[in-house]
């Protein structure tokens, strides 16, 4: 069996609002690093698409670097295709200035209102288009964690939605809850990132495996 092509999104995205500023969350980058790392030991095929970070590639991962969501969206989208099985943990900002000034914007001592238009919804189209592709999503909410998840995974046609608290965010440890189209639903407890990449990796080859069952079974 030929190795799986893993595509893997992490880390925030920047939305510029002249040359000097920026829109933006406080995504590190960890899970998915983590992600791409464990992937790494199952296939050489690993591809990173990461956002703005700062913590060290992983060891022979294929990293694209990318700034904003129009940045990722088009990484991504080149790559569909080929990929086996895709991992967006990305916090891809979800609205950018709708024009960017070309100089420093100066103040002016009065309110200045800024006017945003929604970025792509890459997991989104993704679903649309999925073909044979595992597709996994991850869902950071700060209420009502279930609704919004399952929520996501119908909408953007997932196979698996890894649903996790505002905590996640920058720490080392990570509590997620796993939630697949088959309405299966799996509570991790709290482990540093790397175990959870690893227990998503397996869960993952779980989705590989069953796949290629029920076509055998064709
Ligand atoms: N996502 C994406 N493109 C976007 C926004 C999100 O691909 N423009 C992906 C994220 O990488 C994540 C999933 O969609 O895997 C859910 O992201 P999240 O920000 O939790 O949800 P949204 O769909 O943006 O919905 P909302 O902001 O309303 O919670």
């Amino acid at each position: 069996m030929k190795p799986l092509r893993f595509l893997i999104t992490a880390g925030p995205t920047r939305e510029f609002l002249d040359p000097i500023r920026y829109l933006t969350n406080r995504s590190s980058g960890k899970m998915g690093y983590a992600i791409a790392a464990a992937c790494r030991k199952v296939s050489p095929h690993v591809t990173l698409v990461t956002g703005p970070v700062t913590l060290p590639a992983p060891a022979n991962v294929k990293c694209v670097p990318v700034t904003t969501a129009a940045e990722m969206s088009r990484e991504v989208f080149r790559r569909y295709t080929k990929a086996d099985v895709v991992i967006m943990t990305a916090a891809v900002c979800d609205y950018r200035p709708r024009r960017v000034a070309g100089q420093k914007i100066k103040k002016t001592g009065k309110r200045l209102i800024l006017k945003l238009e929604q970025t792509t919804d890459i997991l989104l189209e993704l679903g649309k288009r999925k073909r044979r592709q595992i597709l996994v999503g991850f869902a950071a909410e700060t209420n009502d964690l279930e609704r919004h998840a399952l929520d996501k995974l119908r909408r953007k046609q997932l196979d698996l939605i890894v649903a996790n608290g505002a905590r996640a965010f920058e720490a080392d440890t990570n509590r997620v809850t796993l939630f697949f189209a088959d309405c299966r639903v799996e509570r991790l407890p709290e482990m540093t990132k790397q175990k959870v990449a690893r227990q998503l990796l397996k869960r993952v080859l779980g989705l590989v495996a069953a796949r290629l069952t029920a076509r055998c079974n064709e």
